[in-house]
């Protein structure tokens, strides 16, 4: 980025913008080099003007939510990596009806933190995400999913922004597959995911509070909490588990400096203390190799690589 539109980048926001900061703050990971520009939006109305100008400069940009599911190489990111701050972390429930509610969020929310807010409120629907990191806008992109249930299955409706103004799309008019919504691919770069709208169902507020503590134990039972991560690393290739192909590969524990796999759950790729991405990537390699000697099957990144 020149001079020029650096300044020019500060004066379209209202919070300010840091340069050469690393991610490693940023990311689940702990990992990451340093963003060219790293700027948080903290006013809906900031957000298409901002586009537009990031458009005009042909300058790349990417949301990195909390920064979960996400590994940021050692060599940092160019161009504008922006967090969603203060108006997109707005949330408005209705549940005046008798056997229904509906939740509008921002999608900076915390969805650790929505699934909580649902459940005080007795809201059903939310009770899989106890326990899931990151914010609702990366679940919406990403379908994020726990227990058989997905994020596409409670959703009505998506409020995009991008250099043009907000659209907004019904459920019936958008795809969802494991771990991802279809469509986005042609927004990514684009427009912004800024609202949801979820649709619940009523019910006992003390029954939806033990349904996500009882969650929320047995994921911590079964996967690590003790070191930095980006959750699961790999995608479950159809009918397997990806975890369990790397315990049977016998990585469990196996290690690249300070990047190793999980002793606990197979497909959680940690960071012991201070590893490099790089570490971490030659680490996923050998994963894959490994279990595609032992089993045949190629794993697949569940984690987004930028
Ligand atoms: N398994 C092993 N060894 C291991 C790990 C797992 O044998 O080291 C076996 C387990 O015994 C089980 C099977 O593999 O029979 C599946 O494991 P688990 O129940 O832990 O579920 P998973 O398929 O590894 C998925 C999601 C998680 C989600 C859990 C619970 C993916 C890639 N992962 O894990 O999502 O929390 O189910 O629903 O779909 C995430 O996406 O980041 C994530 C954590």
């Amino acid at each position: 980025m020149d001079r020029y539109q650096k300044e020019r980048l500060v004066s379209l926001l209202s919070s300010p913008v840091k340069f050469d900061s690393s991610l490693s703050r940023y990311t689940s990971f702990a990992i990451g080099g340093p963003a060219e520009a790293l700027a948080r939006v903290d006013k809906k109305s900031e957000l298409a003007p901002l586009l537009r100008f990031l458009e005009t400069e042909s300058l790349p940009w990417r949301v990195i939510g909390r920064g979960t599911n996400l590994l940021v190489k050692d060599q940092g990111v160019e161009g504008v990596t922006l967090l969603l701050g203060k108006e997109f972390e707005d949330i408005v429930i209705d549940n005046s009806s008798q056997a229904r509610g509906s939740v509008r969020v921002g999608a900076g929310y915390s969805l650790i933190g929505l699934s909580r807010k649902c459940a005080e409120c007795g809201l059903s629907g939310l009770e899989f995400c106890s326990g899931i990191p990151g914010t609702v806008g990366g679940a919406v992109i990403m379908n994020a999913g726990a227990w058989g249930s997905e994020i596409a299955s409670v959703l009505r409706r998506v409020y995009l922004i991008s250099a043009s103004g907000q659209q907004v799309f019904e459920r019936d008019q958008l795809k969802f597959v494991y771990r991802k919504w279809l469509d986005f691919e042609s927004y990514q770069g684009k427009a912004v995911v800024s609202e949801v709208e979820l649709a619940l169902e009523k019910g006992n507020t003390d029954t939806i509070k033990n349904q996500c503590q009882v969650l929320l134990e047995k994921r911590k039972a079964q996967q690590p909490t003790n070191y930095p991560s980006g959750g699961s690393f790999f995608k479950n290739p159809d009918g397997d588990s990806a975890g369990r192909l790397i315990d049977a590969a016998g990585l469990k524990g196996f290690r690249i400096g300070a990047a190793q796999v999980s002793e606990l759950h197979g497909n959680f790729l940690v960071n012991t203390g201070g590893a490099t991405a790089e570490e971490m990537l030659q680490l996923m390699r050998i994963v894959q190799l490994k279990v595609k000697k032992n089993s045949g099957v190629e794993l697949e990144p569940e984690v987004h690589i930028i």
